[in-house]
């Protein structure tokens, strides 16, 4: 039989022992620092979305009761109120909408519904889709699209027009009749297409820039209700784009305007 060779254990040092302590002791540090930061913004968030539900159901709850109340109404004052009623539940089916679509994004298990498509039509038939909103809010939009752009990505489209959506519709809030928005595309390098929102609007200052793509946040806390903004759509763009992978990033000036860029991967023609 054939003798086993004897190995020496591996002896470790004093000062090799007290070394892997402290390494695992500051691991669990990050771990525990992570944890209670992630605590922290589920608190906000939900401190935050109880407020901006509240303020609309108590203001239906008033206007139920002024209904109730005032039986000989003219028509006028009751069509006034329908419309204020109309427009408090539009505010909160739009927050249900943001709470359920980040709640489908963060689950792991969602199936994406992917469709090969040709960026420069998905653009085009967005930037028309924005035409009417433009006109309205008296602000300009400019397409710029490359002929040399031959770009097939492979998206779901829902999603992905949901994220250009929420970008044109914060350039259209954060801004002021007429100012300018482009939507360009181009292939930033090889197999990626960079697509961009500029505005000419208010900007974002540094320090709340680096927080705005965290979930209900918003550079003005005031959470005036009724105008709109939940600070969640930039979260839910920023999971739909990496749940393609892609990313997602801005650069602001104050009050010289905002560069929203969005990255996703091109495929084979
Ligand atoms: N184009 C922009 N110009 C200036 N500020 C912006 C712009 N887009 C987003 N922001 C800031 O980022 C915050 C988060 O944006 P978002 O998540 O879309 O929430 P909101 O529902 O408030 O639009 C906004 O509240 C705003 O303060
Ligand atoms: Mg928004």
């Amino acid at each position: 039989m054939e003798k086993k060779k004897y190995t020496k254990p591996k002896t470790i040092t004093r000062e090799e022992l007290e070394r892997a302590l402290l390494e695992a002791n500051d691991e669990l540090s990050r771990a525990n620092e992570k944890l209670n930061r992630q605590s922290r913004e589920r608190t906000e968030l939900f401190r935050n979305l109880s407020h901006d539900l509240r303020a609309p159901m108590t203001a239906l709850v008033s206007t139920v009761g002024l209904l109730r109340e005032k039986k000989n109404m003219g028509e006028e004052e009751y069509m006034e109120l329908l419309d204020l009623m109309d427009r408090r539940l539009k505010n909160l089916n739009a927050i249900m909408d943001e709470i359920f679509l980040l709640g489908q994004m963060e689950n792991p298990e969602l199936q994406l519904k992917l469709e090969r498509i040709d960026a420069s039509v998905l653009l085009e038939e967005f930037y028309y889709s924005c035409e009417a909103d433009i006109k309205y809010a008296e602000r300009k939009l400019e397409l710029s699209l490359p002929d040399e752009l031959h770009c097939m990505i492979c998206v779901d489209p829902q999603k992905i027009v949901r994220v250009l959506d929420n970008l044109f519709t914060n350039a259209l809030r954060y801004s002021q009749i007429g100012d300018a928005i482009t939507l360009e595309a181009k292939e930033a390098e090889k197999g990626k297409l960079r697509i961009s929102v500029k505005d000419t609007g208010m900007g974002i200052s540094a320090e709340d820039l680096q927080h705005i793509f965290e979930r209900s946040y918003r550079a003005d806390r005031s959470r005036t209700p009724g105008d709109g903004g939940h600070g969640l759509g930039l979260a839910i763009a920023k999971s739909i784009v990496e749940r393609h992978d892609g990313r997602i990033w801005c650069e602001s000036e104050l009050n010289k305007g905002s560069s929203f860029y969005l990255e996703l991967p091109c495929v084979e023609l």
